[in-house]
């Protein structure tokens, strides 16, 4: 192809992926519905996807603890835990699905999902589960919270979840040998829905902070807009002080131990919040300790943060791998649902185990305990 016929073909996509993204908009704008209200489900039911690598040894351990703290729910039916088979990477690969059609629609008869990490190929054209779990579900709030309590450090992490340099991650375009584009994407609705909730969290918490955390002096249209929203959003919460921040800086304030423990609830985009929330949770104690919410209005999937880690499998590793991140997951999904007190005491016992008593302690290897044993002191501490 001559280079203006390549020109041609590149502008005929770029034009393509405009016109998605601005029917994503309205679609957002005409389908906002009120958040659905698990207290007046008369069932509930939780999908169990297992994931990759460590991911089944992790989530054979959280189900455990599930049927235990849900005991009673779920011999009365008011709670069905749903074994969903099929995200692996090797049915995906096969299928050519980030993931597969049936698996999504099972997915989609739950109201809620434990998800275990599930494998992303580097380049290629399949997508990551996770990027499409979030968007085919409008999981638009990633919620991290991240606390170190002997340092006063109580962060919550407010991450776009659906947009950004996500949303168009697999779509860039290439003249292969000499360039290639990739998109970020920042919507209108998109960016206001993910402002209100941080908003929302900092009000009903007792937080008089936000920060919103960009790179608008660079990323002029998205960030920049991004920015502004947050702001017009900011305004409707009287007593909550907007602090804006770059990217950059905020990333050096996390590891200045003089000023961290300041900062109460960040609002950010996509990949900013990625990254971030990666470093925060090493700061709590390792990628292994932290819990992550996908929350949309309709439908929420909970998660540990980290990857499936293949080479701890690789190594012969993964009975050691540690289930703490998954297991805070399952506190977020309890306080979700509408369990807030099992939700609080289970996350008083990881406190315990985690940080306090820390009789049994995962390291990631043998001299460390397995993944059983953690969850054995867990189990143990409960009624
Ligand atoms: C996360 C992960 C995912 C992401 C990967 C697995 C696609 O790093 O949840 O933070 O980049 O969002
Ligand atoms: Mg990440």
């Amino acid at each position: 192809m001559n280079e203006m016929a390549v020109v041609a073909d590149l502008t005929g996509q770029f034009r393509n992926l405009l016109m998605d993204q601005l029917s994503r908009v309205m679609e957002m704008e005409e389908n906002s519905r009120p958040p659905k209200n698990f207290r007046e489900l008369s069932r509930i039911t939780v999908g169990i996807c297992p994931g990759d690598g460590i991911g089944p040894i992790i989530m054979e351990q959280a189900e455990r603890l599930l049927r235990v703290v849900l005991r009673d729910e779920i011999s009365a039916g008011r709670i069905v835990l749903k074994p969903i088979e099929g995200l692996t990477i090797e049915n995906r690969l096969q299928k050519m699905e980030a993931v597969p059609e049936e698996v999504l629609e099972e997915i989609r008869k739950c109201d809620v999902l434990l998800k275990g990490p599930t494998t992303t190929p580097k380049g290629g054209s399949l997508e990551s589960a996770n990027v499409t779990l979030r968007r085919e579900l409008d999981l638009y709030a990633n919620v991290r919270p991240v606390s170190v309590p002997e340092e006063g450090i109580d962060w919550i992490f407010f991450r776009e979840n659906t947009e950004g340099e996500y949303v168009l991650g697999s779509k860039g375009v290439e003249v292969p040998g000499k360039l290639s584009f990739d998109f970020k994407v920042t919507t209108e609705p998109g960016t206001r829905r993910i402002a209100r909730k941080a908003f929302d969290y900092a009000r009903d918490n007792g937080k008089d902070k936000v920060a919103i955390v960009t790179k608008a002096n660079i990323m002029k249209k998205t960030d920049g807009n991004f920015s502004r929203i947050c702001h017009e959003v900011g305004l409707h919460y009287p007593g909550i002080e907007m602090e804006d921040w770059y990217i950059d800086i905020m990333t050096a304030n996390l590891v200045n131990p003089e000023i961290r423990s300041q900062f109460q609830v960040f609002v950010l985009p996509n990949l900013y919040g990625d990254i971030i929330t990666d470093e925060a949770a090493e700061i709590q104690g390792g990628v292994g300790t932290a819990g992550s919410a996908n929350i949309g209005d309709q439908y929420a999937m909970f998660e540990a943060i980290h990857g499936s880690a293949p080479r701890m499998i690789e190594d012969g590793l993964g009975d050691y791998a540690n289930p703490a991140s998954l297991f805070k997951a399952v506190v977020m999904m309890l306080r979700h649902i509408g369990f807030t007190a099992k939700a609080n005491g289970l996350e008083k016992i990881l406190e315990e185990c985690l940080e306090t008593e820390k009789s049994v302690v995962v390291t990631g290897f043998p001299e460390g305990a397995t993944c059983r044993e953690f969850a054995d002191y867990v189990i143990g501490k409960l009624d």
